[in-house]
């Protein structure tokens, strides 16, 4: 039992690196890069909240290939690539709700948003809920 779920694990690692080797010539061929601009260094993501991610369009170049653009979770500069907060926006928006994931509460998350490229966030902190709210 306990065997299966390490070997499942692995697996699904193995499965993330293989994600994450594939999505990279993606990010190299692209030129897109939108600066995300919230949440910022001092921003609190209380779990369970809505929150917006909000990024600046401005530089965007006229004819963008990928328009359709994906928000990750990072910890410590590590990506949550099998859980990204929002996906099936377009990169365009410039700002996308999410919802903050039941994640161990820290002070070093940033929010990586892919569109044509990536662009992270400043490090920000995820708090948990007030207990009144459980
Ligand atoms: C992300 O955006 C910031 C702010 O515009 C910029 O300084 C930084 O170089 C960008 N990062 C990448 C990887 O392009
Ligand atoms: C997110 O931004 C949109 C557009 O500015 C706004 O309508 C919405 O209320 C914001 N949501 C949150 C949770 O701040
Ligand atoms: C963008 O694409 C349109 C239609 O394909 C074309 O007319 C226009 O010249 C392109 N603009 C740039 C900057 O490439
Ligand atoms: C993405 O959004 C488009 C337009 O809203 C929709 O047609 C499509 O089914 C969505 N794809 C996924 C994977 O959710």
């Amino acid at each position: 039992m306990f065997k299966s779920v390490m070997q499942l694990s692995v697996f699904s690692f193995v499965l993330s690196l293989l994600a994450f080797a594939y999505a990279l010539p993606l990010a190299v061929r692209d030129v897109f890069v939108p600066p995300v601009t919230s949440p910022d260094v001092g921003t609190v993501w209380t779990i369970g909240s809505q929150q917006n991610v909000t990024w600046d369009t401005s530089t965007a170049p006229q004819n963008i290939t990928n328009k359709v653009g994906q928000v990750i979770l990072a910890k410590g500069g590590k990506l949550d690539i099998n859980h990204p907060l929002a996906s099936n926006f377009s990169i365009l928006d410039g700002w996308v709700t999410v919802t903050v994931p039941n994640v161990q509460p820290d002070v070093d998350y940033t929010v990586v948003l892919f569109g044509d490229s990536g662009n992270d966030s400043g490090e920000f902190a995820i708090v948990p809920a007030p207990t009144s709210l459980l």
